[in-house]
């Protein structure tokens, strides 16, 4: 068998066609969705995915205001900065890039963000919401693994999703988000093992851990549905996912590319918090005016 492709770039270009229109809709009834972005240092990966998000915006009508910092910035400063983008009233979304310098508690920024602007869905908040059922603002990587699966009309209810990673940014996230969608789940991590034991177990394997070539053939189930989240540079300079993927394509029945499948997923979710931020502050905007 060789699996069919999830190609998350064209479904998150159908996406923001479609929130262009939306986006369209809203200012003409006088209304701009804005999001923040703010960027701390010089990690050239951290730029890059910023500069991506700045244009994805600009792409379907979303303001956007960039605020970077240097990399020795106080955490006051950036923790005042962020208290006052709390308060503008043309920015419905904030995204502090991660990772942040070491002077600054990454835990402190992001509980300084007020939860109804949090479209990174990191505020404890949203996450007890989302651990409890409730509507959230959802992480943008889990939240754009499900979409993709919904695009190629995967059935997740009952299907055993086994992740590799708990980091909170995907892994934990999408663990809760899986179950929410009625999926049994199995979380692995780096001390789980063997790890293949686990892995060959998945219907659905969404692999979020930093290493190349971490999975092969030998580690899925024949048919299985892989999601690669893993970014990483090989020795010339290319991206590669966690997932060995001419080998895995052979057994799997769906697969996601890296890049193509799971990065334009993460970054057009963004774009979708940022409008439900919006909507959200323009419905309570105008009840108070009623
Ligand atoms: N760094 C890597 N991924 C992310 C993300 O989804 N949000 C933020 N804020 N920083 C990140």
């Amino acid at each position: 068998m060789t699996a069919q492709l999830i190609n998350g770039k064209e479904i998150a270009r159908a996406k923001r066609l479609a929130m262009k229109a939306a986006v369209g809709k809203m200012k003409s009834e006088g209304a701009v969705p804005g999001l923040a972005v703010v960027l701390v240092g010089e990690n050239p990966a951290s730029q890059s995915y910023v500069k991506g998000k700045i244009r994805d915006c600009k792409e379907v009508g979303i303001y956007s205001e960039l605020i970077h910092f240097p990399e020795s910035v106080s955490e006051k400063a950036l923790l005042d900065k962020i208290r006052e983008l709390n308060e503008k009233a043309s920015v419905h979304g904030i995204l502090v890039q991660l990772p942040l310098p070491k002077q600054i508690s990454e835990q402190k920024v992001i509980q300084t963000i007020s939860p109804a602007k949090d479209v990174d869905g990191f505020h404890p908040i949203n996450l007890g919401r989302m651990m409890t059922g409730q509507s959230s603002f959802v992480p943008c990587t889990p939240a754009g693994i499900i979409e993709m699966l919904h695009a190629v009309n995967v059935q997740i209810a009952g299907k055993h999703v086994v992740i590799v990673g708990r980091s909170n940014i995907v892994g934990k996230p999408a663990a809760l988000l899986f179950l929410n969608n009625n999926a049994t789940v199995t979380l692995c991590h780096s001390k789980t093992t063997p790890l293949s034991q686990y892995t060959k177990q998945a219907d659905v394997l969404v692999v979020a851990v930093g290493h190349a070539g971490l999975i092969g053939a030998e580690d899925i189930k024949p048919g299985a549905i892989v999601i690669d989240v893993g970014m990483n540079r090989n020795a010339d300079g290319k991206l590669a996912g966690d997932v060995e993927f001419e080998e895995v394509r052979e057994k799997a029945s769906f697969i996601t590319p890296v890049p193509g499948g799971v990065g334009p997923m993460t970054r057009v979710m963004l774009l979708e918090n940022t409008l439900k931020a919006a909507n959200h502050f323009i419905r309570e905007r105008d009840l108070h005016a009623e």
